[in-house]
This record gives C-alpha cells, sequence and structure tokens, in this order.
C-alpha cells in the first residue's frame, strides 16, 4: 500500500451507506439482498459480525469486511468482501483478510474460511495466492444459480508429516 494512507477501524452506523454503496457496486448479489442497506445495518448491530471498514486520508471508506464469529466451527467465516473500485489492486483487501486471520487467531479460531463465486477469477487467484485452499465445491451456491467455491486458509503450524518414513524424514530435517 506504498504511497497510499489507508486506515482499519470497526463499522460504525454513519458507514451504512457508504458500505452499502461498494457494496451494491461490487458484489454481483443484489438478486439475494432485496434491501442491501437494511442489510448492512442489521449486520453492523449483529454482536457476532465484525465489520472492519477501510479509510483513506480523508475519512473515505474505500472497502469493507464482514465476519462472522458465530460460526458453530472452528474457522471464522468472512461473509463479504469489497473494496471500492477507485482503490482496487492497491493491498486494502490483502489487508483486510490479513486483519481477519489475525482476529482469528486473537478469538482462537483454527482457520479462516469463505465462498467465492465460480465467475469471479479476481477474487479467487486473490485468495489463492494468500494461501486459500479450495475445500469444497457447491454446484449451485448463489440464488441466481451460480456455483461456489468454498476456500479455508488454516491458520495451524504445519506439522510433519507422520506417515513420512524416518529416512525421509531425516533427509527432510523434521528430526534429528
Ligand atoms: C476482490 C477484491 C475485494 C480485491 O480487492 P483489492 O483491494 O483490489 O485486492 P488487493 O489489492 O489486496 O489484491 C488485488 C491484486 O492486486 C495486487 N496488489 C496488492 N497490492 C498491490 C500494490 N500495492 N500494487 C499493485 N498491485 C497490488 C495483489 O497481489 C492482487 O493481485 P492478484 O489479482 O494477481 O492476486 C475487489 O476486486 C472487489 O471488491 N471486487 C468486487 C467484489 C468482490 O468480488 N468481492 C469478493 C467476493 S468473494
Amino acid at each position: 500500500m506504498s504511497g497510499l494512507q489507508i486506515a482499519f477501524r470497526a463499522a460504525a452506523r454513519k458507514d451504512i451507506k457508504a458500505i452499502s454503496a461498494i457494496f451494491e457496486a461490487g458484489l454481483n448479489r443484489t438478486h439475494e439482498f432485496a434491501n442491501v442497506t437494511a442489510y448492512v445495518r442489521e449486520q453492523i448491530n449483529d454482536a457476532t459480525i465484525e465489520t472492519t471498514v477501510a479509510t483513506d486520508k480523508g475519512g473515505r471508506i474505500a472497502g469493507f469486511m464482514m465476519v462472522n464469529l458465530d460460526t458453530g466451527d472452528a474457522a471464522i467465516t468472512v461473509d463479504q468482501l469489497a473494496v471500492d473500485s477507485a482503490f482496487r489492486n492497491k493491498g486494502i483487501a490483502t489487508a483486510l483478510l490479513k486483519h481477519a486471520e489475525d482476529l482469528a487467531l486473537k478469538k482462537q479460531f483454527d482457520a479462516v474460511t469463505l465462498y467465492v463465486r465460480a465467475d469471479n477469477d479476481n477474487a479467487r487467484r486473490l485468495y489463492e495466492g494468500l494461501g486459500y485452499k479450495r475445500l469444497r465445491w457447491q454446484s449451485v451456491y448463489y440464488r441466481d444459480g451460480m456455483a461456489g467455491h468454498k476456500l479455508k486458509k488454516s491458520l495451524l503450524p504445519e506439522r510433519p508429516s507422520t506417515w513420512m518414513p524416518a529416512f525421509l524424514r531425516r533427509w527432510a530435517g523434521m528430526t534429528a
């Protein structure tokens, strides 16, 4: 994010309009949310959802992310993520996702999961580049019939594989 001064903070009610505008412009999901503003308001008021906004030095909202902490699982879920088109390719989504990972670790979750539309190559490339792995494919996930990939990034330290023969583990420097 060189040259660009972006700050991150928890979303507040005053941000509903700006978040809704970015949501409507960026996310191909208006068929699912008849009233995006009402949805955004509901999310901001929900204590189990962490909504974070990225702001420029003038306070303008450049992007947002909604994270669900009440998944009943060992992973938190990024429910919504979008960056205003004027602020894309500057690392803002990457920083928001890093924030989701930090939050997951702070709250003692093991992983971050999310769904991405099968036709959203840009977002999928970004997630996979950041270490998200394909977990599941759902042929009809979105209400318009579009398929979705469930992706997951594990935050657990990688352990040496136990099935590996001892001589290979020694060779790989995993045991003395
Ligand atoms: C997908 C989306 C959230 C990405 O936001 P973004 O802020 O542009 O993402 P980043 O800048 O972190 O990364 C985008 C690309 O820019 C690159 N990048 C990051 N920082 C950069 C920098 N300072 N300079 C140049 N490129 C940079 C990243 O490596 C990444 O490259 P890749 O596409 O080859 O992986 C955004 O395009 C968007 O809002 N799209 C519409 C809504 C959407 O699809 N949301 C996701 C739903 S699952």
